[in-house]
């Protein structure tokens, strides 16, 4: 079935340069581009993205990092798509993610781990609509 996924290039991988080579690899990897956007989290933004991790221990850096830099956020369209992009960018630690992973070829740390992937449709859902209006989608 056809459905979304969020996605956010992270601080590391934009001041590393990599948004033109992370874009093409999901583009090949036959996702559809429906928003696209360079922007700029807030401490208070990120820590509202990431406010189901609060009580975690990694959440102070966590909102530290994402908040650093600039980053890319997209919704991203395609036949099982949560599923198919967890695949493609690889175990949230790089020094597990498999061969040819986007964060097997441009993450450092489980922290600077590249990109994020939604955990599910309902997630997809509500982390696109963080960052998108619908007049921005397409
Ligand atoms: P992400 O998929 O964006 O969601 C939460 C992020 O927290 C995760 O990627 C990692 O970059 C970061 N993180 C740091 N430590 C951990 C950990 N022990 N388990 C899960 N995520 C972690």
């Amino acid at each position: 079935k056809t459905n979304r996924t969020f996605t956010m290039i992270k601080p590391d991988a934009v001041a590393n340069g990599h948004i033109g080579a992370i874009l093409d690899h999901i583009t090949k990897a036959g996702f559809k581009i429906i928003a696209l956007k360079y922007t700029l989290l807030t401490t208070d933004k990120a820590g509202e993205f990431y406010e189901v991790h609060k009580e975690r221990p990694f959440y102070p850096n966590l909102v530290k990092f994402m908040s650093s830099g600039p980053i890319v956020a997209a919704i991203l369209e395609k036949d099982n798509a949560v599923a198919d992009f967890r695949t493609l960018i690889g175990a949230t630690d790089p020094s597990k993610a498999e061969k040819g992973t986007i964060r097997n070829l441009f993450a450092k740390s489980i922290d600077a781990n590249a990109v994020h992937g939604s955990d599910s449709d309902e997630n997809a859902e509500i982390e696109g609509n963080f960052f998108f209006s619908a007049f921005e989608k397409f």
